[in-house]
C-alpha cells in the first residue's frame, strides 16, 4: 500500500507567515506540521510515501525529512505545478501508485486518538472501494459532509454544503483501492478550475462501495489551515503531550513501536543532538529496549 501527503499548497490564508515557508512546514508546538500527516500513515503501517510540494518548497521539505531512512520509511518527492486540486495528486501520483491501492493525507490534517493504529488498520484491510474517515463537527458547511447509512456505507456526500445534511465532516484522509488512478481521469474540473476529491469519491459512492469510518469522541482530528485553527493544533498538542506525557506524531518513536527501526540504529542517529524533543527520544528509547 502505498502513501501520499499533499503538501503543495501555497497557505495564502498564513499569509505574511507562509510567505517564507511553506505552511505544511510552520510549527505545529515542537514539531514541523508535516510531522503529523507522514505519522498517520506511518501508524498505517504505510513505509512508501510520496510527498507532493510546489516547485519553490521541495528543497525545504527535502531538508527536514530526506529520503526517509532515518525512520526506516522511503520518501520520494512530486511537484504540483499548478494548484488542480487534490485529486490532482492521483494524476502525479499514478507511476509511484502503480495500480496498488493507495492512502491520501493532507498535510495540514492532523489526527490523533488512543485507537487511531487500529481504526487505520481497519480501514487499510479493505481490498476494494474507499474508506473516508468523517468527525463530527459544529460547522459542517466548511467542509465535504457526508451522510452514513446502517450498513456504515456512505450514502450522500456534498462539497461545502449550505445546508448540510449531518454534521459529519469528510477530513482529508482518504483510502482507496487501485481504481482511483483510472477514475480520476473520467473527473471534469469543477467551476473553481479543480479536481475536487469529493467528486473522485462519488464515483465511489455511485458504485456502493464509499465505506465511513467514523471518529468518535475519543478523538481529534484538526486541520491547521487558519490562524486561529493553528493556534488551536498548537495549543492542543501542547495540552495532549502535557497531560499523557507522551509525544503526538514523533516519527522517531512512531518509526520504533512500529519495528522500522532498532533501538539501537535510533541511539546512534541522535547521538549528537541536544533540543528537549530529541532528550525524549533517548528517555522512550531507553524505555523500550529495556
Ligand atoms: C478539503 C476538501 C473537503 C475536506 C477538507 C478537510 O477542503 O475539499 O472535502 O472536508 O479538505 O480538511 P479544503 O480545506 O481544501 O477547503
Amino acid at each position: 500500500m502505498k502513501g501520499i501527503i499533499l503538501a503543495a499548497g501555497n497557505g495564502t490564508r498564513l499569509y505574511p507567515v507562509s510567505h517564507p515557508i511553506s505552511k505544511i512546514l510552520l510549527p505545529v508546538y515542537d514539531k514541523p506540521m508535516i510531522y503529523y500527516p507522514l505519522s498517520t500513515l506511518m501508524l498505517a503501517g504505510i513505509r512508501d510515501i510520496m510527498i507532493i510540494t510546489n516547485e519553490k518548497d521541495q528543497e525545504n521539505f527535502i531538508r527536514t525529512l530526506g529520503d526517509g531512512s532515518r525512520f526506516g520509511i522511503r520518501i520520494s518527492y512530486a511537484i504540483q505545478h499548478v494548484q488542480r486540486g487534490i485529486a490532482d495528486a492521483f494524476i502525479i501520483a499514478e507511476d509511484f501508485i502503480a495500480g496498488d491501492r493507495s492512502v491520501l493525507i493532507l498535510g495540514d490534517n492532523i489526527f490523533h486518538g488512543e485507537g487511531m493504529k487500529t481504526l487505520l488498520e481497519s480501514a487499510a484491510k479493505n481490498e476494494s472501494g474507499a474508506t473516508v474517515f468523517l468527525y463530527e463537527v459544529h460547522d459542517p458547511e466548511r467542509f465535504g459532509v457526508a451522510e452514513v447509512g446502517s450498513n456504515g456505507n456512505v450514502i450522500s456526500l456534498e462539497e461545502k454544503p449550505k445546508e448540510p445534511r449531518s454534521n459529519y465532516a469528510v477530513t482529508g484522509l482518504y483510502f482507496y483501492d487501485g481504481s482511483v488512478c483510472g477514475f480520476v481521469k473520467d473527473l471534469e474540473p469543477s467551476d473553481r478550475g479543480e479536481l475536487e476529491i469529493t467528486d473522485l469519491n462519488k464515483t465511489y459512492l455511485a458504485e456502493g462501495s464509499l465505506k465511513a469510518c467514523v471518529m468518535g469522541k475519543g478523538y481529534k482530528w484538526m486541520d491547521a489551515g487558519t490562524f486561529d485553527s493553528l493556534n488551536n493544533a498548537q495549543n492542543t498538542i501542547r495540552d495532549i503531550q502535557n497531560e499523557e506525557d507522551k509525544k503526538v506524531a514523533c516519527l522517531e518513536e512512531t518509526a520504533l513501536e512500529q519495528g522500522f527501526i532498532s533501538p539501537s540504529e535510533l541511539k546512534k542517529q541522535i547521538k549528537k543532538e541536544k533540543s528537549e524533543y530529541y532528550e525524549y527520544i533517548r528517555k522512550r528509547v531507553n524505555e523500550l529496549s529495556r
